[in-house]
């Protein structure tokens, strides 16, 4: 072998050599394409030792043609070694990064729960149920008549003086307003349907007023069973019996006379909170008048109503000292009510 062509071998073997160790230092595909254009491009290192092949003479050339395109060939199969094995180990590196742990616990969405106020609404509603009572409701938006007047409560009545209401601007109804008190839906109910009458009607209420023990919104559960015998007896033997079933027949509980337009006698009842005395509730004989205005005679029939507190009911359940606490939607009280513990 004449000495150019050694020469020639030895420069090709540099070539391959650099292009091997250049090829395992990188790491990404993109970096191949510069390297492969500086080694076989047209400016790449082959170029000049192709444009020597005519300076050599005739008999050499073959050889020297020969080994250079045998180098060349080498180095494309290195190239396209190099670029299966960076494309490979992209794919690698991608499953292992987006891999999906399918044993890992779903994402959801945070689940609401029940408020106390409308579970202790609930629990009621089931426990006067098994006391016979049917379920029934009413609007919350009211008349006059149904909120007050036909309650045996007339404008003039002084009565109205306890229920700060807020009543409805509309230009087509006269006399609108949110109801005080559930106790509408005795009427519309006797006005309904013939008696006997044993129903409870829950729902929310709302009055001109805030403060420790009193929300603008809150709700009540009236209650009222008419028939041919039901007597104040009835009344206090059925609330005490209901109130032990909440509380237990250690709760001190008491009943007081009171006041009110649609019932006489009228009493209110007080729950022993371990520190004061929490009215939860009012009641009393349904009021002739009133009974007379649905169409009933009250010389055939009476009965008697009654209208809890929900709000100071749950208050007394959960110890809570203060009703606004009830109605702030901070989550961290709310979810300390939440049957099963946190959600
Ligand atoms: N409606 C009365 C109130 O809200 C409560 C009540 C209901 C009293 C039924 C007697 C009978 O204050």
């Amino acid at each position: 072998m004449s000495d150019a062509l050694a020469e020639l071998q030895r420069q090709l073997a540099d070539i391959e050599r650099e292009a091997r160790s250049t090829l395992h230092s990188i790491a990404r595909e993109s970096e191949l394409v510069p390297i492969r254009a500086g080694v076989l491009g047209k400016k790449g290192v082959l170029s000049p030792l192709l444009a020597a092949l005519g300076k050599l003479d005739g008999s050499a050339r073959p050889a020297a043609g020969a080994l250079i395109n045998v180098t060349k060939l080498a180095l494309e199969v290195l190239f396209e070694e190099a670029r299966l094995r960076l494309v490979q180990q992209a794919i690698e590196t991608r499953v292992a990064t987006e891999r999906v742990d399918v044993t890992l616990p779903g994402r959801r969405s945070e689940i609401g729960a029940t408020h106390p106020v409308q579970q202790v609404m609930d629990d009621l509603v089931d426990l006067l149920g098994q006391f016979g009572f049917d379920l029934t409701d009413g609007p919350e938006v009211e008349t006059e008549d149904y909120n007050f007047n036909l309650l045996n409560m007339p404008a003039s009545h002084p009565a109205r003086d306890m229920q700060d209401t807020f009543y409805l601007q509309n230009g087509l109804v006269a006399g609108l307003l949110m109801r005080t008190q559930t106790s509408p839906v005795q009427v519309r109910t006797m006005l309904s349907q013939k008696p006997p009458v044993r129903i409870i009607a829950p729902g929310k209420v709302f009055r001109c007023d805030a403060d420790a023990t009193h929300s603008p919104v809150f709700h009540q559960i009236e209650g009222l069973w008419i028939d041919t015998d039901v007597t104040m007896a009835d009344l206090k033997g059925t609330l005490t019996h209901f109130l032990r079933t909440l509380y237990g027949d250690d709760r001190p509980v008491r009943f007081r006379p009171s006041f009110f337009p649609f019932t006489e006698p009228s009493v209110e009842v007080d729950v022993w909170t371990g520190t004061r005395w929490m009215e939860v509730l009012g009641a009393g004989m349904v009021h002739p008048n009133v009974l007379r205005n649905v169409g009933y005679d009250p010389e055939e029939v009476q009965g008697f109503a009654f209208g809890l507190g929900v709000d100071r009911l749950a208050m007394i359940r959960y110890g809570i000292t203060d009703i606004r606490y009830l109605w702030e939607n901070d989550a961290r009280f709310l979810r300390q009510f939440v049957a099963g513990g946190a959600v």
